[in-house]
Formats: structure tokens, sequence, C-alpha cells
């Protein structure tokens, strides 16, 4: 899943993984565990976090990498948050590639408005505490989103791989969308 901050990918990845009988592996989880454990990956991690900036590829894909590598073995995953940049791209083939029968189907994009993103996360602060849904973060996340992120859809777009979906619709109305843009690719896989 590639989308803003906001635009409903944890939401929906997590819906498609029950759906579909296999792991939803979000990066960005991953990375706050280890914060929340205080573990050297953790700490190091925080500062980037906080911040609302990448975190290095190798600390990211030292706590994506096994997982990744067991839920392939075992039926495949839907991936939140990852790849966010071109070279994080070109690795997810690489690992994709490492395990046989394991190729890259869909990349879903959600389509969602800056004003409702902004509106969906200051709402998000109202009831829990991610560090890094403050005004100024928020901003900055987009920003990162736009700079270093968006431009990989160009990257998908040329292997014919990106599914656009509009994600301002109710929750069910958005992963309505999402399967009915899947259903073919397994139905071609049968
Ligand atoms: P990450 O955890 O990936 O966060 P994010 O991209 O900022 O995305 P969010 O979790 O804020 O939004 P979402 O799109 O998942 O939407 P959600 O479903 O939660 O990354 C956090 C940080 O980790 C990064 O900034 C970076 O530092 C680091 N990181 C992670 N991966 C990395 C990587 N690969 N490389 C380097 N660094 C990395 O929904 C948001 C809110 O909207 C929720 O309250 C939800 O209930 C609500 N909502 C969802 N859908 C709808 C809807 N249809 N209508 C109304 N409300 C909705």
């Amino acid at each position: 899943m590639i989308a803003p901050p906001g635009a409903g990918k944890g939401t929906q990845a997590e819906l498609i993984a029950a759906r579909y009988g296999i792991a939803h592996l979000s990066s960005g989880e991953l990375l706050r565990r280890e914060v929340a454990a205080g573990s050297p990956i953790g700490r190091e991690a925080a500062v980037y976090l906080e911040r609302g900036d990448l975190v290095p590829d190798d600390l990211v894909l030292s706590v994506l990498g096994g997982p990744l590598m067991e839920a392939a073995k075992s039926g495949g995953y839907v991936l939140d948050g990852f790849p966010r940049t071109r070279a994080q791209a070109e690795e997810a083939y690489r690992m994709a590639r490492q395990v046989s029968g394991v190729e890259l189907q869909a990349v879903i994009h959600l389509r969602v408005r800056r004003s409702e993103l902004r509106r969906r996360l200051l709402e998000r602060a109202r009831v829990e505490e991610r560090i890094d849904d403050t005004p100024e973060v928020i901003d900055h996340r987009l920003h990162v989103y736009e700079t270093e992120t968006a431009p990989i859809l160009d990257f998908y777009g040329g292997r014919g791989l990106v599914i656009d979906v509009d994600g301002e619709g109710t929750v069910d109305e958005v992963f309505d969308s999402i399967v009915a843009a899947l259903e073919p690719l397994r139905a071609g896989l049968a």
C-alpha cells in the first residue's frame, strides 16, 4: 500500500489481510514497537519518528526483513508503509525474488485530499498518543511523502501494478473498491 499519512493504509491493510488470510506487515508499527521496547534499534529510530523523517533503510530492513520472509513463506502479505523510497522499492523486489513463488501482485494507492488527511490525523491525535500526530509533524510527514514516496508510484505505474482507489469514502466503501480491483487479479491466478 502506498499512500500519504492518514490515507487509511493501516486500516485497509488490516481488512485486506483478514479477507485473504495473509499477514499485515506495517513498517511503522514494527518501528514503534522497537521504540516502546527501548531496544537499540528503537532508540535510534525514535529520533526520526519524532520528527516525521524517514528512518534509515538499514534500521527499517532490520525490523521488517525477518517478518517479511516468514510471511512470504506462509501465503503472502500486505505491506503497509514500505517501500517509501526508490531504493526501498528495489530492495523489496530483491527480497521477494529470494523466496521462490513470491511476486509483487499489486500496489494499492489511496487518493485522499490533503485537507482530509490533516483532519483525520488531528482527529486521531485527540484519542491516541502518536508522537508524530502534531500539526507541525503532520505537515512535515505529508511533505516527506510528496517528495520521497509519491514518485515511486511512477516506478510501479510503469510496470502496470498500480491500483488507484478513491480513499475518501467510508472505510467499508474504500475496502469494497479495493476488493473489486483485487478480485480479477486473483481470478487470473486461479
Ligand atoms: P507509518 O506508521 O507508516 O505512518 P504514516 O505513513 O504516517 O501513516 P498513518 O499510520 O498516519 O496513516 P495510515 O495511512 O496508515 O492511515 P490509518 O489507517 O492509520 O510511519 C510512521 C513513521 O515511521 C514514518 O514517519 C517514518 O518515520 C517511519 N517509517 C515507517 N515506514 C518507514 C519506511 N519504510 N522507511 C523509513 N521510515 C519509515 O488512518 C489514519 C486515521 O484515519 C485513523 O484514525 C483512522 O481511523 C482514520 N481513517 C482511516 N480510514 C478512514 C476513512 N475511510 N474515513 C475516515 N477516517 C478514516
